[in-house]
């Protein structure tokens, strides 16, 4: 055996070969088994595609940059899941596109920063981040707060992340443009945006009625990040599984 095994040695040629063969079996046995299974995501109760608001609040989010700052991501660490809560389940991000995972944090992760704080906190922080944590480094964002919100093409928005597999229906695409105006009135009639997308936080976001304002929408984005999964309904045993 040995001697055979120093004719492999020194003949690269059949090195590669059975390196190569013994190479694909291992890819075999991983990949393979994946095509039989539907999803490698598990389906996880109240995770829903973001309401037109939410959505139009994370494009600011990505444009601004923040998550050169912030992940969303908690790992299975204790001393995450102390600081952060839940670690996060592949579920919860199923319908980002670009998702927002990563360990690089010069700010703490964001993942479940919904309802954390109220609106009046997050627009004070984003205008002045100094002005409510003397030692942040994070930098103001206060023009956001005069910048009308861009509405008009948000049901392409919403058809674009439906072609690569957000299941958005016709009829949210259809009424995109009312959900956006309503989630961020308070006097709007929001029956129609709540039975779409169950668990939307409506509210005048950013404390000026007469401007749906950029402000509102990445608001309405950062109040509903981790909150549409209620933990209490799993175990911990359900979750593993
Ligand atoms: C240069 C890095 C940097 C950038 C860019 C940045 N942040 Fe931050 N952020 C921080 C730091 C540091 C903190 C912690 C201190 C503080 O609360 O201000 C923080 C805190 C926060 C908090 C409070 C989190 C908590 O749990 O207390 C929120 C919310 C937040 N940032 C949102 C944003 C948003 C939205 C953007 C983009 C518009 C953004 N940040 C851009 C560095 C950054």
């Amino acid at each position: 055996m040995t001697f055979r095994h120093a004719t492999i040695e020194r003949n690269v040629l059949l090195l590669m070969v059975l390196t190569l063969i013994t190479v694909s079996i291992g890819g075999l046995v991983q990949i393979v088994p994946l095509f039989a299974v539907e999803s490698t995501i598990e389906r996880v109760d109240g995770v829903r595609p973001y309401s037109p608001l939410e959505l139009a609040g994370r494009n600011i989010y990505i444009r601004e940059g923040c998550y050169t700052c912030h992940s969303q991501q908690i790992r299975s660490f204790r001393d995450e899941a102390e600081r952060y809560g839940h670690y996060s389940l592949a579920a919860e991000s199923m319908y980002d596109h670009p998702f927002q995972w990563g360990s690089k944090r010069t700010g703490p992760d964001l993942a479940r920063v919904g309802g954390k704080y109220s609106n009046e906190w997050h627009v004070a922080h984003l205008m002045d981040p100094r002005g409510v944590v003397p030692e942040s480094i994070m930098p103001p964002y206060s023009f956001l707060q005069d910048r009308p919100l861009r509405g008009r093409d948000i049901a392409q928005h919403l058809k674009a992340n439906r072609a690569v597999g957000v299941p958005y229906t016709d009829e949210m695409i259809a009424s995109a443009l009312v959900d956006l105006g309503a989630q961020a009135n308070p006097d709007a009639d929001a029956s129609g945006l709540l039975a779409r997308y169950p668990k939307a936080v409506v509210g005048d976001f950013d404390g000026n009625p007469r401007l749906l304002s950029e402000m509102d929408a990445l608001v309405a984005y950062l109040q509903m990040l981790g909150t549409l999964v209620k933990f209490s309904d799993y175990s911990l045993k359900d979750l593993q599984q």
